[in-house]
């Protein structure tokens, strides 16, 4: 997924006037610090807070703060998103994108890429007196059925009680970590990594194969060069590919490493047929050396 200016994912960063909305500057540099392209969009309330700060988000950005609808006719001025972060929510905003009342620009933006099939993630920042009203719950529930990732209780926001203020930290750690994991980022490649190892475990001790796969890929799991490249195990061969797309292995300039019982043969080019073997070993460090060279040769 990649759309945004030198060929980065657009993450729409939108927030409502909670406490926490003043954190966006940081996340807006960590974020950028991931590799995502990001724009801001604030209700009118918390715009109004950050006035101040507008400039510098402008400026960390690259688009102008969006807070309101442009007129008939007029140009959109930001990019087209991949992803939609509304943190922090407030219970008006959070019921509002859950009732379908867009009477804000951001809220309305957020109702549309539901629609559209752009993934959105939020997360609220209510007290538990708010997160008592039965609305809340009944929002939850609609924006979950709808495919919203709710970020809320375990690894998510948990409400303080009234008059504490920001008794706790806003989570947004957990809030990137998510939209690193819809973007499909390096977070979710260790979990393919992990759920591939794991695959070709002790379990899968019988046949030709044996756990060697298994061995090579828990060695790789450590390699960090690795975590940037998606991995498929068929049969008895692992592959790479910066696109996932497995499909065309010819299209894919990546080696492979295919394995047995007690062995690697490390292959050139991914295709069986005609695939040039550059070694073979009875060691799984080896053949992932061998691997990491080749995938280090000039031109790759
Ligand atoms: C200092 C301060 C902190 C607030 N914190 C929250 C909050 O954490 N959650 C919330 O739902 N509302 C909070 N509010 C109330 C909202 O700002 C208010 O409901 C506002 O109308 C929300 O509008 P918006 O959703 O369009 O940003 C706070 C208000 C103030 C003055």
């Amino acid at each position: 997924m990649e759309s945004g200016g030198a060929g980065r994912p657009v993450v729409y960063l939108f927030g409502a006037a909670a406490g926490a909305v003043f954190g966006l500057p940081d996340v807006v540099r960590d974020a950028r610090g991931r590799g995502w392209e990001v724009a801001v969009g604030l209700t009118p309330a918390a715009r109004g807070w950050l006035e101040a700060q507008l400039p510098g988000l402008e400026e960390l950005t690259g688009y102008p703060v969006k807070s309101a609808y442009r007129w008939p006719g007029q140009p959109d001025v930001l990019p087209v998103p991949d992803v939609v972060l509304f943190a922090p929510a407030t219970f008006n905003s959070f019921n509002s994108l859950a009732l379908g009342l867009t009477t804000s620009w951001v809220v309305g933006c957020a109702a549309e890429a539901l629609g559209k099939g752009i993934p959105v993630v939020v997360m609220p920042c209510v007290n538990t007196a708010l997160a008592a009203h039965p609305q809340f719950a009944r929002s939850v529930a609609t924006l979950r059925e709808a495919g919203v990732h709710v970020l809320l209780g375990e690894d998510g926001f948990v409400p303080n009680e009234p008059g504490t203020g920001d008794a706790r930290p806003f989570p947004w750690d957990a809030a990137l970590r998510t939209v690193d994991r819809v973007l499909g980022g390096p977070e979710e490649r260790r979990a393919e990594w992990a759920a591939l190892a794991e695959h070709w475990g002790p379990a899968w001790d019988h046949g030709w194969v044996g756990t060697s796969m298994g061995d090579l890929l828990r060695l790789a799991l450590a390699e960090p060069g690795l975590a940037e490249l998606w991995p498929c195990t068929s049969m008895n061969q692992l592959r790479l590919s910066r696109s996932r797309d497995f499909r065309d292995a010819g299209g894919e300039s990546f080696p492979a490493v295919a394995a047995w019982q007690g062995g690697y043969r490390v292959l050139a080019a991914p295709a069986w047929e005609g695939a040039e073997t550059v070694l073979e070993t009875t060691d799984p460090a080896e053949a992932l050396a061998c691997l990491l060279g080749l995938l280090d040769r000039p031109g790759r």
